[in-house]
């Protein structure tokens, strides 16, 4: 397949208040869905310490940046390509008493991040729930943060007081939402609009709508047999739903500064 090139990479960090939304499951997905259509990427997983890209698609993980920072591994071996043709950086894959402040591990992932940069044109990477510093780590090297909505009201209170704490720093930071567990298109849609009222109210701020993915028993099966579904039910709805957040994500980095409010 001839791959498609963009002039530089366009770095997207998945994030959440809350976890067990799907942000891995949305990551991945996404990920061999944009190799699919021809592109050439890389996941970052800096779910430090409890990361599971590798486990959601039955890869081994051949080393991580943990490895690469205490000198037990290069850059280049941690570089695992995986079935679906995308690239996969673990961070860390267990707890670790060294790394008990993960900042540690900042200078390691940048100069890996500056290497992924030049061989991809789209860079994933899938943080940790919630207010952790490496998420915050990834907001800042990303050209936009894809947040995982889910309707529950202590889910959106909970991704309210993150997107806030970000918002306190950086008022116009590019944020996109994606709504999981949905019913279908109308449920996403008003799960995004009740967020979005909130955002607007106490931050005047509205974040663009990307795509959902639906409630379905193929994604949970997806888990347990170790495939992304985009590969194993390829014309299934919730592939095409997967398709469309891509092709959406192919449009923002086309336009890289349309998120940014004037
Ligand atoms: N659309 C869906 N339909 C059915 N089940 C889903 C869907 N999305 C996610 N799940 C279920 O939710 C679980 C959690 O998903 P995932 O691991 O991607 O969440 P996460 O946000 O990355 O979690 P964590 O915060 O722990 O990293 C999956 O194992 C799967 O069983
Ligand atoms: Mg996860």
């Amino acid at each position: 397949m001839i791959k498609k090139k963009l002039h530089q990479s366009y770095i997207v960090a998945i994030a959440s208040g809350k976890g067990g939304v799907g942000k891995s499951l949305v990551t991945i997905n996404t990920a061999e869905k944009l190799v699919q259509l021809g592109y050439r990427v890389a996941v970052v997983d800096a779910d430090l310490g409890l990361s599971n890209c590798a486990a959601l698609l039955n890869e081994s993980i051949p080393g991580t940046v943990m490895d690469v920072r205490k000198g037990k591994a290069g850059i280049d071996e941690v570089m695992l390509k995986t079935e679906g043709g995308f690239t996969l950086v673990t961070g860390a894959d267990e707890p670790d008493a060294e790394a008990m402040d993960w900042s540690v591990l900042y200078p390691t992932l940048d100069a890996i991040l500056r290497k992924l940069r030049l061989e991809n044109d789209f860079i994933l990477i899938d943080t940790p729930a919630g207010a952790s510093d490496l998420s915050f780590w990834a907001l800042d090297r990303a050209d936009m943060g894809m947040l995982v909505v889910v309707g529950e009201p202590t889910a959106i209170s909970d991704v309210y007081r993150f997107c806030k704490f970000v918002l306190e720093v950086d008022p116009t930071y590019p944020f996109t939402a994606v709504v999981n567990f949905a019913d279908g298109e109308e449920d996403a849609q008003n799960v995004l609009k009740r967020f979005n009222t909130i955002v607007r109210h106490f931050m005047n701020r509205e974040f663009p709508y990307l795509g959902f993915i639906p409630m379905d028993e193929n994604v949970r099966k997806s888990v347990s047999d170790q495939i992304p579904f985009v590969r194993s039910i390829p014309e299934h709805q919730v592939s095409k739903e997967v398709e469309y957040i891509a092709s959406a994500l192919i449009g923002l980095s086309k336009k890289n500064t349309v998120l940014k409010p004037a």
